[in-house]
């Protein structure tokens, strides 16, 4: 079986670092996103195609690398095609049923599952759907009994709620939906496709679990904070650190390959660090992420930040909580 995994976006609400690394290499616990989201894929895939964009070449090399378990190509389009025109741009290379991810959903949804599922109801599409509180600032989705949707509603206003589902981002596709979307444009399988194929028979499939897109830093940081409780005893390090008896540790900590952490400096909770990451003496990191390289002086503070590869920051500058420091950028204290 093939599948299809949504990885073009621009990521502009994770700029500054996805303005040198397209969003689907970013580590999520120090391994890369779009990696996290094929291990959702079940052993029956064995041919995956990646459709990219933005930045396509560096997930061409990254997958030229990889040597995975199963085929893995990357398709670059030209300029981007929206989620629907991603799929299109392959029609002729898929050979039956397909799975289709989004290229920043971490979740827990069972696809052998949906897939039954599917086979059962036999519909063109089925949706996978998460419950939320307030599907205000989404797309709802309305059921009937039998999980045939029969709407959507783009951000409804609070009077227009009627139902919590709302599109999770991973679908099971019969390929004669590709049918419907012309070719060579810009098209959103949710906003265009979707609506108009209702009659031909869509369905919803709940999961319960864990749902988290990586678009922004605080879904980025919430991934973190979930997958980091799951540590086996809340502590992970790789070879070759190097940290001091007086640093102290406040679990979930996980810390990469060759790390340094200068004496009195304090470690979470929720701490994440990669590889031959530099620490100074008296600085904090809690509910930050610090990707490859960075390089954190002397009493610094890091809160809900993320530190992109190879920055700098200097001895005592002040970071704002919520910050997202770009690759190779320095923050110098001023004079
Ligand atoms: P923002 O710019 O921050 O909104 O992020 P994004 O560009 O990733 O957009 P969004 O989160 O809405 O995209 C949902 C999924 O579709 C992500 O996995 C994107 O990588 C993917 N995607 C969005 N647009 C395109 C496109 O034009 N082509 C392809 N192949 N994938 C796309």
């Amino acid at each position: 079986m093939q599948a299809v995994v949504l990885a073009g976006g621009l990521g502009t609400r994770l700029r500054p670092v996805t303005l040198t690394r397209p969003k689907p290499l970013l580590p999520v616990l120090n391994r890369p996103l779009v990696c996290r989201v094929m291990d959702l894929l079940p052993p029956q895939v064995d041919e995956v195609f990646v459709a990219t964009g933005y930045m396509g070449d560096r997930l061409t090399e990254f997958f030229a690398r990889e040597k995975g378990r199963r085929r893995v190509e990357v398709v670059v389009e030209k300029s981007p095609l929206g989620t629907g025109g991603a799929l299109r741009n392959i029609r002729d290379r898929m050979k039956g049923r397909f799975f289709v991810l989004n290229g920043d959903v971490i979740c827990s949804l069972d696809l052998r599952r949906m897939l039954r599922y599917h086979e059962q109801k036999g519909g063109l599409a089925t949706i996978s759907l998460w419950d939320i509180e307030d599907p205000t600032a989404y797309g709802m989705v309305v059921l009937d009994r039998d999980g045939r949707i029969v709407s959507f509603k783009e951000k409804p206003r609070r009077e227009e709620v009627v139902s919590r589902a709302v599109n999770a981002g991973t679908y099971i596709l019969e390929p004669d939906i590709l049918g419907c979307m012309e070719p060579g444009r810009e098209i959103s399988i949710e906003r265009e496709v979707f609506p108009s194929v209702l009659a031909r028979g869509l369905f919803g499939f709940r999961f319960e679990g864990h749902w988290f897109d990586a678009g922004t830093l605080a879904s980025y940081l919430r991934i973190h904070a979930f997958l980091l409780n799951d540590l086996r005893g809340g502590m992970g390090k790789g070879r070759d650190c190097n940290i001091p008896r007086t640093v102290a540790w406040s679990a979930p900590v996980l810390l990469g390959d060759r790390c340094s952490v200068g004496e009195r400096s304090r470690l979470g909770p929720r701490c994440c660090l990669g590889d031959r990451v530099t620490l100074g003496r008296g600085s904090t990191v809690r509910d930050t992420v610090v990707h490859n390289g960075a390089t954190i002086g002397d009493r610094v503070l890091l809160e809900q930040c993320l530190v992109g590869e190879n920055a700098r920051i200097d001895d005592d500058v002040l970071v704002p909580p919520g910050s997202i420091i770009g690759d190779g950028q320095q923050l110098e204290l001023r004079p």
